[in-house]
């Protein structure tokens, strides 16, 4: 059995954050986890209503709020502090971008802080560890024929979004250079799986599409993304806080590029295979294109060389187990889809968002 951590989660109540403390449940049981979420519209208690309390606490609270950070360094004797906390939607950010640099800037740079100055005057940062969970899209967009992102790639971040993750990125670099805080970064491809948001793309399609509704496609539907099962990226986390070097950075990615179109056409694939009795079969039929997204990115596409070669991880999950998976996940999860969309800002945003892509 490994080491005892005390890990303090952000934004733990969101897609990824509670993946990660299901999976720490799972296979790490001697580390604690304290979850700091402040319950934006993207986080959602109900995924984690399964995780016994015995080694988990959960504190409603922002992570820009300084004395809280504080306070449960010290009650909970964190050495381990997991940054998921963020605004992650990419069209959020051009609809309105400043709550991205309030939780994405000011909000990473208050949790290095308190970080840098509890650890230094309460035994030092040995043992201890500030872990920065980012993304592929801060290294901007590759052409159809570039290599694959590397750790070397320069910054260039094309969205709001991106902007702040990349702002984000350049303070932990610069605590760990500055300061010494022993830092570790992340950035990852798209993500899917269970418990994520029908904002993104692929519980969306799934949705939409069980319910007869349009499946909207941005632009041509060309566009590439590298995805990844967030199971595979919760454990690629783990590897980096057991066996990552201070001051690291990894890329994490699914070996899996395909564009947005075919992956909405393995969707409704699978739906038609699950369901096949459906109104809506072939679910193909409710593909629809719609205004593209401004500024948005071509392809990503992550190497993975270094975390593969250097501490041993590669994903397990195919993308054809990894959305199966998915889709049936969804397919039996009706009183959670009920209870996340339920909300009037849920059908705001939506009716927001796909009103002016109407062509
Ligand atoms: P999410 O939007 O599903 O969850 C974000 C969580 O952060 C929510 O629970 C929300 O309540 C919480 N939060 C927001 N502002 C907060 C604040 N001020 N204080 C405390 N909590 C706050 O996001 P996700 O998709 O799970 O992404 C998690 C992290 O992983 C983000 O940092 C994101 O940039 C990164 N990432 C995501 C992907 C992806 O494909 N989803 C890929 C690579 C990296
Ligand atoms: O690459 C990692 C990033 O992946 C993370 O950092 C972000 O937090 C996460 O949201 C995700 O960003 P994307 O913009 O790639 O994900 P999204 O699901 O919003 O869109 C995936 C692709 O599908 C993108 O090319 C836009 C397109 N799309 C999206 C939606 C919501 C559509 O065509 N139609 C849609 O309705």
């Amino acid at each position: 059995m490994s080491e005892t951590k005390n890990l303090l989660v952000t934004g733990g109540t969101g897609f990824i954050g509670s993946n990660f403390i299901h999976y720490v449940t799972a296979h790490e049981p001697s580390w604690n986890i304290v979850n700091l979420d402040l319950l934006t519209y993207a986080g959602h208690l109900e995924n984690l209503s399964d995780i016994p309390n015995d080694k988990y606490s959960f504190i409603k609270g922002d992570i820009c709020d300084k004395e809280l950070v504080e306070k449960i360094l010290s009650d909970y004797q964190i050495d381990t502090i997991v940054h998921f906390a963020a605004e992650s939607h990419v069209d959020r950010s051009i609809e309105g971008p400043g709550a991205f640099v309030q939780t994405n800037i000011v909000g990473t740079y208050n949790l290095l802080e308190v970080a840098r100055q509890y650890w230094k005057n309460n035994g030092g940062y040995d043992g201890k560890r500030f872990h920065h969970v980012s993304t592929d899209e801060v290294f901007g967009m590759l052409k159809k024929d570039d290599p694959a992102f590397t750790e070397e790639n320069p910054y260039s971040p094309n969205s709001p979004y991106a902007a702040s993750k990349a702002s984000s990125d350049h303070l932990v670099r610069s605590y760990q250079h500055t300061f010494g805080l022993p830092t570790t970064i992340t950035n990852c491809s798209n993500n899917y799986g269970p418990y994520q948001f029908p904002e993104k793309l692929i519980p969306l399609i799934i949705l939409n599409a069980v319910n007869g509704k349009p499946l909207p496609i941005y632009g041509d539907g060309l566009q590439i993304r590298d995805w990844l099962f967030v199971e595979d990226h919760c454990e690629a986390i783990v590897t980096v806080l057991k066996n990552g070097v201070v001051g690291e950075t990894y890329n994490i990615g699914g070996e899996n590029q395909f564009p947005n179109l075919e992956i909405v056409k393995k969707i409704c694939h699978l739906i038609d295979e699950y369901l096949p009795e459906s109104p809506h079969y072939p679910h193909e039929k409710l593909i629809t294109y719609v205004k593209d997204r401004p500024g948005h990115d071509f392809r990503y596409d992550m190497n993975i060389t270094k975390i593969r070669r250097e501490l041993g991880w590669s994903p397990k999950f195919s993308l054809e187990k990894g959305l199966a998976f998915t889709v049936n996940w969804y397919l039996n999860h009706q009183d959670w889809i009920e209870n996340v969309t339920g909300s009037k800002a849920f059908s705001d945003w939506i009716i927001k968002n796909y009103q002016k892509r109407e062509k």
